[in-house]
Formats: structure tokens, sequence, C-alpha cells
């Protein structure tokens, strides 16, 4: 069995990954931690020093290797993941079953706005410019969210809710 778990930054993607993987008894992997480690650098330093070209270019690569894996896993992607180069394709392969966690623009920048320190594309917006930058790149990126297998809003529900959906859809 093979997961992904596909959203915007702030949806959740790394915490329900993880959980879901632990009540399957998988593997979890974070697609930014993985970068992150074989880099030896964070995601904010490697869009500061290297630019988000070669970030883009080292997400496809790892995210590749780790699709490739010969076991079961539940994968988190970045908010970008599927939009750079053939990677909502790669996605549709046999045995990968995949979930976008879904959330409005206003629960975002709930999430997002104070920890935005963290997220090199929103550190140096404000809460309105946030929401305005939200609600764009959610217009530009909604053609490659919705590609997945299986839609999750996340509105209100807890991270427990939101692997209790998943799981059932698995069933
Ligand atoms: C990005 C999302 C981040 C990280 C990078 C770019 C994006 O991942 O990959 O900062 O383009 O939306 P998370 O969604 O895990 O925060």
């Amino acid at each position: 069995m093979k997961v992904v778990l596909v959203g915007y930054m702030g949806s959740g993607k790394s915490s329900v990954g993880a959980l879901l993987a632990s009540k399957l008894g998988v593997k979890f992997y974070d697609l930014d931690a993985k970068i992150e480690e074989s880099e030896q650098e964070s995601v904010v330093n490697l869009f500061e020093s290297k630019g988000e070209i070669y970030f883009r270019k080292l997400e496809h690569k790892i995210l590749k290797q780790i699709l490739h894996k010969d076991e079961s896993f539940i994968l988190s992607l970045g908010g970008g993941t599927p939009c750079y180069f053939d990677n909502h394709e790669l996605l549709k392969q046999e045995g990968i079953v995949s979930f976008y966690l879904k959330a409005t623009s206003a629960k975002l920048v709930e999430r997002l706005h104070p920890e935005k320190e963290s997220r090199p594309l929103l550190a140096s917006l404000d809460k309105d410019e946030m929401l305005d930058f939200i609600n764009k790149h959610l217009f530009d990126r909604s053609f490659y969210y919705h590609q997945v297998n299986h839609i999750i809003t996340i509105e209100e529900k807890t991270v427990d809710q939101l692997v209790g959906e998943i799981l059932q859809q698995l069933r």
C-alpha cells in the first residue's frame, strides 16, 4: 500500500501522515524532511541559498526515489510538489492512492500566519496579503491538487478524525 497526501502548506499533511502510518503500521515519509536530510539543510535555507528551482529539481528526484520503493508507506508531499514537472502524473501509477487534504484560504491563513517564518513563500506577507496570495495560489494549484483519488475536507476536524476518514476510504 502506497498512500500519498497532497495539500497546501498548513493543511496538516505531516501530522495526518504520521498518525496514519502508525495506525497502519507502515513507514512514514515526509518529503520536505527527506530533502532536508539529503542536503543537510533546512527547506528555508535551501530556498535562500540555492533558490526555488534547485529545490524543485531535488524535490522531483527524491519524490521518484520514494515512489519507487518496494514497500508500503505513507508519504506527505510538500504543498507545491504536485505542481512541478510531471509529479502529479507520477502519483497516478498503479498501487498509489492519493488524498487531497482540502482547506479554505481563511483556515490556512489562521494556521499559517503565526508560523510564517518557516514558510519561505509566505514569510514576507501580512495577514491580508497572505489571504490574497493563498486565494490566488490555491486557484493556480487547484488543477494539480484535484488529480488525486480522494478529497478530504479538513474544516474543523481533528487529526484523529481526518485519519479516520482516510482509513474508511482505504477499506
Ligand atoms: C511549499 C510547501 C512546503 C515546502 C516549501 C514549498 C509550497 O511544504 O515544500 O516551502 O510550494 O507550497 P509544506 O506544504 O509541507 O509546508
